[in-house]
């Protein structure tokens, strides 16, 4: 069986982790073998990493920043990802390159070409199958992410998500056929209902071999 990799994005709040759960569920029942991961933060390594990309007080350079997210994504890809797909199953991660993107490259504003090596560097090109980005407006996220400790991305401006989010928006746009972008400002059955339905659109084998 072909294993299959999915990532869901958007910015801080949006639910996304929410319905990678869903997702997962839905494959589990329908007889997949699914490994729910994410990032930063997934292995040993990660974990460290993202208490220091994370909760570091003193200052961080955007180019540290860059690194440190795909220092993580390496470790990630060789150690959980890689060997999932191997062996046929679905991998799920709430996050990949595409916030590396949309947070160091439309955020910070970090040079695209950097970035792209990076990436390249970390994924050893592996890119996802589909890309679900569950997009909010800053108020609807703001107030689901309230709750929640918040770390050092997450104090940053409004203006800072509001490019994140525009970062976010512009890549579905160029890459219409790997990512899917969703609404996800209705009620949370609602979301989940279009996530599913582009799960089983977008890639009908994923549920036929099940
Ligand atoms: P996340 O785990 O989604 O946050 P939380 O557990 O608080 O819901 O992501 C942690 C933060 O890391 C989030 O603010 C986005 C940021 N991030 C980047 O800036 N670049 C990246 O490449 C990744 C993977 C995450």
């Amino acid at each position: 069986m072909t294993g299959y990799f999915l990532t869901l994005e958007g910015i801080d709040g949006c639910g996304k982790s929410t319905h990678a759960r869903r997702v997962a569920d839905a494959l589990t029942d329908a007889g997949r073998e699914v490994v729910l991961t994410r990032e930063p933060g997934a292995t040993d390594l990660g974990q460290k990493l993202r208490k220091a990309l994370l909760e570091t007080e003193g200052p961080v350079s955007d180019v540290a920043e860059v690194l440190g997210f795909a220092a993580d994504r390496a470790q990630h890809v060789d150690e959980v990802i890689r060997p999932a797909l191997g062996r046929g199953e679905v991998v799920i991660s709430d996050r990949f390159a595409d916030s590396t993107r949309a947070y160091q490259g439309s955020g910070r504003g970090v040079d695209r070409e950097m970035l792209e090596r990076a990436i390249e560097l970390a994924t050893g090109g592996l890119s996802p199958d589909l890309t679900i980005l569950i997009d909010v407006d800053l108020a609807v996220a703001r107030e689901r992410s309230a709750e929640t400790a918040s770390d050092r991305l997450e104090r940053e401006s409004d203006a800072f998500f509001e490019c994140v989010r525009e970062g976010f928006l512009e890549l579905g746009r160029r890459e219409p056929h790997r990512i899917s972008t969703i609404d996800g400002s209705g009620s949370l059955e609602e979301t989940a209902a279009a996530v599913l339905a582009t799960v089983h659109e977008r890639l009908p084998d994923l549920i036929r071999s099940a």
